[in-house]
Formats: structure tokens, C-alpha cells, sequence
């Protein structure tokens, strides 16, 4: 018996190397690489990543002959499967569909990531249950749902809890997946459901389950099998304390669409974004709610970063809404500001980048002239936003004005605009969107720049009135 080889593996990108480095040279991470040894696997004759790729290969024929390059034009562009998506329905599917870029694509492999006890178990439960009832587009067709983490016992708990009670809907606990895939294709299913990456593994891969090469190779088995049966797999991922997907990066690369799924813990908000996406934008953003009986769609996601207070009281000093977008969406958030006359800690602040925040307090110190210097500044966003537009500068400097002025802001007032270190107020991208928002949330004035005062004179904003100014001194005159 030889002596055995000894490579090194980066747990990050999956690079492997004949010899150890500090850094990974192909993803430069830092402390990723990790030693692994030829016959580790039970004495296997060679390394770990050749036996992988051959069990992989094997379990799935490639029929790598049968297939042969194809004219550009013999291609039929009516069968491109791009085109067609399953539709999901109901409130909770279009918002789902919306961050899919419009629907599930057969045969592709979306992963759903997020941290544990985030949801993604109750979210693919019912988007699940969802494809399988196939409302509004047709039969109902078999989906699986396959749970290497819970028994089907505790899955059916669940789904009673829920009131979903679909006939083909079918349960399948299990980690292994040739099983899983062999059994799963009996059924012919619209679409599978694997929860999670970290339970599968491959027989004859080296590793254990949730490791490295199980994991990169288990996605590629997922994918090769979403592809050759047009069925499309549904990924369940738990995102380490590093922050990412599943650990191995490897496991973004090889899936069709990563989507994210987070949430404060002390908020019932959850939501989901998509980081990429072969078959669509990755700017959009769905929101859910956690209630008693799953995930529901927010209908109306725009207030949701209100408070209670807000929405009640007519007149509060030191608060201020702006409008900011993310993805496709307008959201409102709140701006609290409280200025103390001699207080020993100058500055501290929460859902705003600081330096921005430091911008702003000394624009207006010197271009307002507010005599903000003696004062302490606190500064918050409510309910654990962080606010990254320049969009909210204005509304952040309303705030700062309401508190030191002691003089407070109808709460029918909104606040959109960047502040450049002349004072000026500037445009942001998308003013339309956020004042038609703005002016559908039943605002009654919004402060914007002066500059924007016109393109939007065309807008039908109801009762609304728009209030422009070209600097934070007309802002202050005409506010307070
Ligand atoms: P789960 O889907 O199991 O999270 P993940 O799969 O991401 O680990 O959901 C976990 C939490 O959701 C759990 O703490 C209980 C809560 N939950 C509800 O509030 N309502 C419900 O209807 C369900 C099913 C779960
Ligand atoms: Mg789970």
C-alpha cells in the first residue's frame, strides 16, 4: 500500500490543493483550508473528490452520447422553458412568485436560505401545499415534500396546525439521496421539496452530511435532477453564523436562484429576497407576516415599519417619516430624534450609518444655523430598519429640527430628499414611486426638494399637496 495523499481543501469555495497556503488562492478567504487525506473514506483507493464525482455521475446516467450540439435556429424557441413558470396563487404565491421573477421555472433548482427558526420549513410547507392544490392553473398534481430534519409525524402536526389538508400532497422522510430521487421520480411530482442540504448526503462521498463535499455534491445530484426531469427542486438551507448560505459558497454557484429568507426576532415580519437569479431580477423583496397558522402575505407592507404611536397620535415632537425603497417596494419608516440641552453623551445612533447622521448634524449646525453643538443627539429608526438611502436625510434632519425646536410634526407629513453639505436638498432616484406611495397611505404633505417639484406636477396625488424647498433653511421656515 502506498503512501497516502495529502490536499487541502478551502471550505469556503471548494478549491483544492496539492500543498497548504494561508489564504485560498482562488477566493483569498482567510483560515478556510482544511487538510484531507486519499483513503479517508473507509480506505478508498483514491480522493475524496474523485470518488464523489463518480458516484455522482453514476447514480444519474449523463447520456452524455445521445445528446449533440444543435443549429441555433433548429432550436424551438416556443418550447423555451424560460418562458413558462408555474404560477403560485393565492396572496402568499404571488408574493413568493414576485421574488422567483414571476413564478417557479421548471426544472430549476431554487435554494431558500435563512437562519434556523426563521421559517423556511413553513414557508416550503405551504408553498408546497400551494403548487400541489394548483388553484387557478389547473389539476392538482403530486408534490413531495422530503424532510431529512423532522419526521413526517411532525411535518403532519404541522400541517394540521396550518389547515393545509391537500390529497396530493405527499410526506417523505429521509437522507439519503438516491433514495430520496428515486422514489420522488415514481411519483412524477410538479415539484420536490428537499429540507435541508445539511441532512442529505450521497452514499460513497467522503464526509459526513452537512459537510463540504456532501453538500456540494448532493446540490449537484439536485441539480442534475431538476434539469433531466424538468421537475423543479425546492432547497432548504441553514446559513451559518458567518452569514453564509450553507457555509460552502459552492452551494450558491451551483443552484439556478438563491433566496434569502430574515427576520428580527422579537418582530413576527419575515422577509425574502432573492441574492441571485438566473431567471430573473434580484431586486425584489416579498413580506410575510408569522401567525398562529404560517406565513401570510402583508398586504400592506408599506406602514408595517410604523408605530402605534405614530399612527395615533396627531402631533409627536422629534419624529419624522421618510420614504424608502427597497427592491420594487415603498416602504415607510419612522425617524426618532431626541435632542438633550447638556447631556455627556454627544451622539449615539440606531437603524442610521453614523457618519451620515454626523453629516447631517453638522449641515445643519452650520447651514441652518440650529446651535446643535451643546446638545446630545440621539437618533433611531423604529422597529430595526437600517436606513442605507440618502432618501432619508431630509426626514432625519426634520427629526433633529422637531426635537431641538421643541415643536412637533403632524403626523400627516412625510419627508423625501438627500441633504448635500451646502444644505441643499437633492433628488433620488424613483421620487415618483415614493410620492405615489407616500400620497396613497393618506399622507396630507410631503417636503421634497424644489428640483423634483416639477416632473411631479403631473401626478395625480389626490388630496396631497407637495411642499418643495431648495435648501434646509426653507425646509425649517416653512415645517416649523
Ligand atoms: P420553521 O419553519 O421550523 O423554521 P426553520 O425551518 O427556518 O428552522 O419555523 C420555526 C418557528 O416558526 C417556530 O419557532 C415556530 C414558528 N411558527 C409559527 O409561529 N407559526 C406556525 O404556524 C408555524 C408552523 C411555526
Ligand atoms: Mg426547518
Amino acid at each position: 500500500k502506498g503512501k497516502s495523499k495529502i490536499y487541502w481543501v478551502c471550505s469556503s469555495c471548494g478549491h483544492s490543493d496539492g500543498q497548504w497556503w494561508g489564504t485560498c488562492r482562488a477566493c483569498n478567504s482567510v483560515g478556510t483550508i482544511k487538510q484531507f487525506s486519499e483513503g479517508e473514506n473507509g480506505g478508498g483507493k483514491t480522493s475524496g473528490f474523485e470518488v464523489s464525482e463518480n458516484v455522482a455521475r453514476s447514480w444519474l446516467s449523463q447520456r452524455s452520447t445521445d445528446a449533440v450540439p444543435l443549429r441555433l435556429t433548429d432550436v424551438n424557441r416556443g418550447i423555451n422553458q424560460l418562458d413558462w413558470r408555474i404560477p403560485l396563487a393565492g396572496l402568499l404565491g404571488t408574493e413568493v412568485a414576485r421574488v422567483l421573477g414571476g413564478g417557479l421555472v421548471p426544472g430549476s433548482l431554487v435554494l431558500f436560505g435563512g437562519d434556523p427558526g426563521v421559517g423556511k420549513s413553513t414557508l416550503l410547507l405551504q408553498i408546497a401545499a400551494m403548487i400541489a392544490e394548483g388553484r387557478d392553473f389547473g389539476q392538482p398534481a403530486p408534490v413531495v415534500y422530503v424532510s431529512g430534519e423532522e419526521s413526517i409525524e411532525q411535518i403532519g402536526n404541522r400541517a394540521d396546525r396550518m389547515s393545509i389538508g391537500t390529497e396530493e400532497l405527499y410526506l417523505y422522510s429521509s437522507t439519503d439521496i438516491e433514495d430520496i430521487l428515486e422514489k420522488v421520480q415514481l411519483l412524477s411530482p410538479r415539484a420536490i421539496i428537499v429540507d435541508s442540504i445539511q441532512t442529505v448526503y450521497l452514499r460513497g462521498v467522503t464526509g459526513s452530511a452537512g459537510g463540504l463535499l456532501q453538500v456540494k455534491e448532493c446540490t449537484s445530484a439536485l441539480l442534475r435532477f431538476a434539469k433531466e426531469t424538468n421537475i423543479p427542486v425546492l432547497l432548504i438551507g441553514h446559513v451559518t453564523k458567518s452569514g453564509d448560505i450553507a457555509g460552502p459558497r459552492v452551494l450558491e454557484h451551483i443552484v439556478d436562484t438563491v433566496l434569502y429568507m430574515e427576520g428580527e426576532k422579537y418582530s413576527s415580519h419575515r422577509l425574502l429576497r432573492s441574492l441571485k437569479n438566473r431567471f430573473g431580477t434580484t431586486d425584489e423583496l416579498g413580506v410575510f407576516e408569522m401567525s398562529q397558522s404560517g406565513l401570510q402575505a402583508v398586504s400592506n407592507p408599506s406602514e408595517m415599519f410604523l408605530s402605534e404611536e405614530h399612527l395615533d397620535a396627531e402631533f409627536l415632537a422629534g419624529l419624522a417619516v421618510a420614504a424608502i425603497m427597497d427592491g420594487s417596494r415603498t416602504f415607510l419608516i419612522e425617524i426618532q430624534a431626541l435632542c438633550v440641552a447638556g447631556s455627556s453623551i454627544s451622539r449615539q445612533v440606531n437603524g442610521v450609518r453614523a457618519n451620515r447622521a454626523d453629516m447631517i448634524i453638522s449641515v445643519l449646525t452650520k447651514q441652518a444655523g440650529l446651535k446643535l453643538q451643546e446638545n446630545g443627539i440621539f437618533l433611531n429608526v423604529v422597529s430595526g430598519v437600517t436606513l442605507t438611502e440618502t432618501a432619508g436625510d431630509l426626514a432625519i434632519a426634520a427629526a433633529i429640527c422637531s426635537s431641538f425646536l421643541e415643536f412637533p410634526i403632524p403626523n400627516s407629513m412625510a419627508f423625501i430628499g438627500e441633504i448635500g453639505l451646502g444644505g441643499e436638498l437633492r433628488m433620488v432616484p424613483r421620487m415618483e414611486k415614493r410620492i405615489i406611495t407616500v400620497a396613497k397611505m393618506g399622507y396630507k404633505k410631503c417636503v421634497i426638494p424644489k428640483s423634483a417639484e416639477k416632473s411631479l406636477s403631473a401626478l395625480d396625488l389626490g388630496e396631497m399637496k407637495i411642499l418643495g424647498c431648495k435648501n434646509l433653511k426653507e425646509m425649517i421656515n416653512s415645517v416649523f
